[in-house]
């Protein structure tokens, strides 16, 4: 899908589990692998589709849309977010309330009161508690904690502080609310006093104290799946992202880019551009650097990293691909550099030509989706898909673990080489 100035993620594959090593492999349908809830059907519907999909080839099938708990996922730019009111989102078919209290710090409220559900973001805001519009009760921002039930009267002992809306860990920071999704309570339970998110939230790469910032977003109707898969395809780059300033068609060429695992994930590892792009032919120019570098990471549950380092030149961005519901995602590029910071329209120029790639993929994905109601029999070959293949080992791998408590195994036990034409 979306690669700003480089490639797609691509790439190869030394050796990879026994399932993915077959020239194609089916992707399997969703609603009868992995609606579950559940997380060892899911785990076991994962692997299973992989492998009976390997075995017998015809199948039909969707990816499997399973939904990751337990990570941080951008939520909102941050500038949508502000004043009395809070604003209504969702992830992972969890609705929120994001908000902003009187010290600007943002917090996220699971949007249905702990009381009788209705959307906490129908209620008001004072800055520090929400008042919930049904019966008033009144929860603190931050913490969700129950801080008034309006209808008791003073000889009634109810403990009001034992009872919590949903709250989530949420960190700000590159122009977007990040929170933290953690497997959600099971059906019918309440929700406690939350805990804290085991790691930081992903930040974009920076490499000097100055420089600049933008971000582009776009709704995706397709499952996080397909989102994800687009990102790291390179086959699409010369049919789908054609302009005359970026390359045209008859451009493709036999590419080899190197890989190697890293925790949770993918790199391309760091390698020359490739050469048919004149953006790169350009930036060779400008920073006079005898050699610019691109490294391109890919890593659990959906981010896309992009370095390119030129001289004291560097440019970096930050993808990723969120699921909002088993059917839509959406994706959100933010990209910081400081090449160019001396030209007056260098942040539109960067963010026209983002947009460009990003519409260009919606509309993809759009059309796509068109095909996909019908469920129709899909196929990852090699090695162009086989990154795809990666997330799909890495999702499986990672679910397991999770199951059984034990290590990770990763699909990539080494470096690997992979080879198309692009
Ligand atoms: S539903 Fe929120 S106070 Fe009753
Ligand atoms: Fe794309």
């Amino acid at each position: 899908m979306f690669t700003p100035l480089t490639g797609y993620l691509t790439s190869v594959g030394a050796s990879v589990p026994l399932v993915l090593q077959r020239s194609a492999l089916v992707l399997q349908r969703p609603a009868r692998c992995c609606t579950s809830g559940a997380l060892a059907p899911a785990v076991a519907a994962v692997v299973g589709c992989l492998l009976m999909n390997d075995i017998a080839l015809p199948q039909r099938e969707v990816p499997d849309s399973l939904m990751l708990y337990g990570f941080w996922y951008r939520a909102l730019p941050g500038k949508q977010v502000g004043g009395r009111r809070l604003q209504k989102t969702m992830l992972l078919e969890t609705p929120l309330a994001i908000g902003r209290d009187a010290q600007g710090r943002a917090f996220a409220l699971h949007d249905a009161c702990p009381h009788r559900g209705m959307p906490l973001s129908h209620g008001v805001f004072d800055g520090q508690q929400v008042e919930c519009s049904y019966h008033g009760w009144k929860f603190d921002g931050q913490t969700g904690q129950c801080k008034l039930i309006p209808s008791l009267t003073a000889d009634q002992k109810l403990k009001i502080d034992r009872i919590y809306a949903g709250s989530y860990p949420c960190e700000e920071h590159d122009d977007f609310i990040w929170v933290f999704v953690p497997q959600p309570p099971p059906a019918g339970a309440g929700f406690t006093k939350a805990t804290d998110a085991p790691m930081p939230a992903p930040r974009v790469p920076t490499f000097s104290e100055k420089y600049k910032l933008a971000y582009l977003t776009a709704d995706l109707p397709c499952s996080v799946d397909h989102g994800i898969i687009g990102l790291m395809d390179p086959a699409h780059g010369p049919f789908v992202h054609q302009a005359w300033w970026w390359r045209s068609r008859d451009s493709i060429h036999e590419k080899q880019k190197n890989f190697e695992p890293i925790p949770n994930g993918f790199r391309m590892s760091a390698h020359t551009p490739s050469s048919n792009s004149a953006p790169y032919k350009l930036l060779r120019l400008y920073a006079d650097a005898e050699s610019i570098t691109t490294t391109i990471d890919f890593v659990l549950p959906n981010l896309r990293l992009e370095t390119i380092r030129a001289g004291k030149y560097w440019f970096s961005s930050l993808t990723t691909v969120t699921p909002i519901t088993r059917s839509h995602c959406r994706i959100d590029v933010v990209a910081a550099w400081n090449i160019f910071r001396w030209l007056p329209l260098g942040p539109q120029l960067l963010k026209f030509v983002f947009a460009k790639f990003v519409e260009q993929d919606r509309q993809t994905m759009e059309q796509q989706s068109e095909g996909l109601k019908y469920n129709p029999h899909l196929m990852l070959i090699d090695d162009a898909d086989r990154p795809a293949k990666w997330y799909f080992g890495l999702k499986a791998a990672h679910l397991e673990a999770k199951r059984t408590g034990g290590e990770m195994k990763h699909p990539l036990p080494g470096p690997v080489t992979l080879k198309w034409r692009s």
